[in-house]
């Protein structure tokens, strides 16, 4: 994301204002919604320790992300229960799944999810609402601000995906959990002369896979952004071979397709596999390497255990930046905004600017060109 841009969408950075805190109160609302990750507890102590010690506050803890402020399950959180989790997984207050595009919906229960998240903002007698989550979670809390609610928005999310942010928390985590998935599959990979092909996290964009895959030393990188081509998998699997070496280790994002698929929508392509009995991308690629080149060839998926365990230290940093960060924004009442990290700096966006898209994996990256320096193959020859 280029500098102006940047720096047009930044309206402030208030580090440089350090004026005094005076006492004032506050009373907070927080949830974490979407695919649960390290790090999400370190940021939620980091509002809290922020927050209590520039202010007088009280915090609402809300159940499992919207669903909670949906349905009115909340509680009132004593300050200890923000000691001790810096270093804890996954999040003390519970998450779910509430896709955006269902907001405005009413459903079968005949529910109106925003004017009951309205309502139990009100009655929860809020000063402002801290989400914690990924690109839905953003639309949502963009949603509720443009309703007239205060929100403040963290950038949580394995993929790294959320524009506007050099980085999420529970990325660099997840890099780290992934390559230690590359690294061991080495081992493996040499002692049988075998094709493995590693299926990371990742729909839509490749970021994690991209970094597990420059980090781990994978041989070929395929990412969702760059559709493949079977034949360049291939005559890399061949080279290699040429040049004497026993294995080949492939990582591709679970949202990769072939050049052939890129012409399907989304959910063709989720069809397409299904009717082919492939319960992913890489069962399918495997399978093809395997029938033209008769190469043993092993698929990985290590799933859900990139999202598991304690958050890397950098993670527990960049948390307790961004946590502590959006309590400074409570403090100057600057709401409709969520926290960034820009060229290393701890900014903020407007909440408009995250809920606006996605921040794909660029052709021309640094990182791709690194990779392709190095001899990776991307699957576009
Ligand atoms: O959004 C983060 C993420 O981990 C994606 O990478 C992945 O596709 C998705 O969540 C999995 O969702 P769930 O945990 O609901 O299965």
């Amino acid at each position: 994301m280029d500098k102006q841009i940047v720096n047009h969408y930044n309206e402030h950075r208030i580090y440089s204002d350090e004026r005094e805190a005076h006492k004032l109160r506050r009373k907070i609302g927080i949830l974490t919604s979407g695919g649960d990750c390290p790090g999400l507890n370190a940021a939620i102590r980091g509002v809290a320790k922020a927050a209590y010690e520039r202010f007088d506050v009280e915090f609402v803890g809300i159940a499992d992300g919207y669903r909670g402020l949906i349905e009115g399950d909340y509680r009132t959180m004593s300050q200890s229960e923000f000691s001790g989790i810096l270093t804890l997984g996954g999040t003390i207050l519970g998450t779910s799944r509430r896709p955006y595009r269902n907001m405005q919906v009413i459903e079968d229960d005949n529910v109106d999810k925003v004017a009951q998240m309205k309502s139990n903002y009100k009655k929860m007698g809020l000063d402002c609402l801290v989400t914690l989550g990924g690109n839905g979670t953003h639309k949502t809390a963009n949603l509720l601000s443009e309703e007239g609610l205060n929100v403040i928005g963290l950038p949580k999310t394995i993929d790294n995906d959320i524009f506007g942010t050099d980085v999420t928390f529970g990325f660099h985590t997840a890099v780290d959990i992934a390559t230690d998935v590359v690294d061991r599959i080495h081992t493996t990979a040499n002692s049988h002369g075998r094709i493995m092909v590693i299926e990371l996290m990742g729909n839509k964009a490749g970021w994690l896979t991209l970094y597990a895959g420059i980090a781990g030393g994978a041989d070929i990188v395929l990412l969702p952004e760059m559709p493949y081509s079977l034949d360049s998998v291939i005559s890399s699997i061949e080279k290699r071979i040429e040049n004497h070496h026993r294995f080949t280790i492939i990582v591709i994002a679970e949202g990769a397709y072939d050049k052939a698929m890129a012409k399907m929508k989304s959910k063709e392509r989720v069809q397409f596999l299904k009717d082919k009995n492939f319960p992913s991308i890489s069962y399918y690629l495997a399978s093809e390497i395997e029938s033209k080149t008769g190469l043993e060839t092993r698929v990985v998926m290590p799933g859900h255990y990139v999202r598991g365990g304690n958050p890397s230290p950098y993670d527990r940093i960049l948390s307790t930046q961004f946590g502590s960060y959006a309590a400074r924004l409570i403090e100057k009442e600057k709401y409709g905004q969520t926290v960034a990290m820009v060229d290393g700096l701890i900014t903020s966006n407007p909440l408009k600017v995250a809920a606006s898209q996605t921040k794909f994996v660029p052709k021309d990256h640094q990182m791709v060109k690194c990779g392709k320096d190095i001899g990776i193959s991307f699957g576009q020859e």
